[in-house]
């Protein structure tokens, strides 16, 4: 298995550019099929968790192909089954957007039921809630989920808990349900309004995405289209976090500064100076950071995918501060690691207490998942010393050229492979 081998202590400094958001890009990309027409999609961040949609998209039918590294045209109109392999599933849990997807389209899916992952048990409970609602009459079968219905209707939805996952899955069928949906209570994610808009350049009638209450016309029938996927507002923060952790100066480009206005907001009030332009934003960390108290909240709250990468600014600030996660169960998984490389933290429920330390020292470490991977990354970049980061699997499924964009500010990054049971180290060009 891969691993990063990083020579940390070294400030990051300079500039980098942000890839499309991948939050956006799975639920979009699902969607595009949903027309029998030409969809051209720009700036697809090129990650594990596109290719393996891409492919499951491919295996029903579906015509991809590349026009670029970044963009491609997708076409529909081949698609010759509504059910999606379990394969494709495990490997990618937002696989469950083909739900809202197929069902809005053909009034049929079968999409086998995602696992929990690393950071909880992740149900789908609100998703089948309002799927049901708008007459999906989708029932689970064998760790199946299946979508079976004559004619989809428009309902009026109230969402026990902010779920981005099943805001999108209800749109997306709904939007083409006959009748109007309101869903009360809906994500405001800037993915969710991604979405929104994307289905709206399809012909759409979806009105009030990044509130929350989203209206909903259902219409017949989508065309064609071309869209960019926004920038990715979880990319951007963590290497605004990079920058704060190595008392580095980045400009971070390409990327909505609304978006990271809870991370920027954050790290000013910890000590960063913050400089933000119409699609950049400078971070400077000139000095020891100090303490705080962040809590993960649904947008325009401090996001719970940013919720390892500030825990790991936190170790290093001056003082005591408190992270406490709302949004997930099991999100802490990272701590121990960080244990390992000298930083002081305590979890209690939901809460991790981080007694700020001088510096962290490199350490081998394991990712646990994706933002956790990205975040024990960021800590080696930060420690006194040599850290080997295993299982970069994770963290590819989520950020392109990770290892390029942060060798480009400075950073003392390599990627080998570990070989035989010692873990000899044969490093590899990357
Ligand atoms: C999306 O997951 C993201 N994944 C997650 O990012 C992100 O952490 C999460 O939204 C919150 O922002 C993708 O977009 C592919 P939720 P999702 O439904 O949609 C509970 C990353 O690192 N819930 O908003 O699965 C759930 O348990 C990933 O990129 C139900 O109870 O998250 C959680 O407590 C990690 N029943 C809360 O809602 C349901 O049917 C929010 O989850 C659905 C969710």
């Amino acid at each position: 298995m891969d691993q990063y081998v990083i020579t940390g202590g070294v400030p990051l400094v300079g500039e980098t550019e942000i890839s499309g958001m991948k939050n956006a890009a799975l639920p979009i990309l699902a969607a595009s099929i949903m027309t029998d027409e030409t969809v051209t999609l720009e700036n697809l961040p090129d990650v594990d968790d596109v290719r393996v949609l891409i492919e499951a998209l491919r295996s029903i039918g579906a015509d991809i192909k590349y026009i670029d590294r970044h963009t491609v045209s997708v076409c529909g109109a081949g698609i010759g089954s509504c059910e999606i392999q379990y394969e494709y599933i495990k490997k990618i849990r937002a696989s469950y957007y083909l739900l809202g997807a197929l069902l809005g389209k053909y009034k049929n899916a079968a999409v086998p039921l995602p696992g929990g992952c690393n950071i909880g048990s992740r149900p789908i409970d609100l998703h089948l809630k309002g799927l049901n609602a708008i007459g999906g009459n989708v029932k689970i079968l064998y760790g199946t989920i299946i979508g079976k219905s004559e004619r989809l209707h428009g309902a009026h939805i109230f969402m026990d808990t902010v779920s981005v996952g099943a805001t999108i899955n209800i749109m997306m069928a709904a939007s083409r349900a006959e009748g109007r949906t309101i869903i009360e209570n809906a994500a405001k994610e800037p993915h969710v309004v991604d979405v929104a808009n994307f289905l709206n350049s399809m012909g759409a009638n979806i009105k009030g995405a990044g509130t929350d209450v989203i209206r909903i016309k259902g219409v017949k029938d989508f065309h064609g289209t071309s869209y960019m996927i926004v920038p990715d507002m979880i990319e951007a923060g963590t290497f605004m976090c990079a920058a704060a952790a190595t008392r580095g100066d980045i400009m971070i480009k390409g990327v909505i500064p609304k978006h990271l206005e809870a991370i920027t907001a954050k790290l000013r009030e910890i000590g960063c100076e913050i400089e933000e332009f119409d699609d950049s934003i400078r971070v400077v960390a000139a000095r020891r950071l100090s303490r705080t108290h962040i809590k993960t909240n649904p947008y325009p709250g401090f996001p719970t995918d940013m919720q390892p990468q500030i825990g790991v600014v936190l170790t290093l600030a001056q003082g005591t501060s408190v992270v406490t996660e709302s949004i997930f169960e099991n999100r802490f998984k990272y701590v121990d690691e960080l244990t390992r490389m000298g930083a002081s933290i305590k979890v209690e429920g939901n809460s991790a207490i981080i007694d700020g330390v001088d510096c962290l020292m490199g350490a081998r470490v394991s990712s646990p998942d994706l933002r956790a991977g990205a975040a024990l990354v960021v800590a080696a970049l930060a420690a006194e010393g040599t850290s080997v980061i295993e299982d970069i699997k994770f963290i590819e499924r989520g950020y392109e050229d990770f290892e390029q964009k942060l060798e480009a500010l400075g950073a003392d990054i390599s990627r080998v492979s570990a070989e035989g049971k010692s873990g000899r180290l044969k490093v590899r060009t990357s």
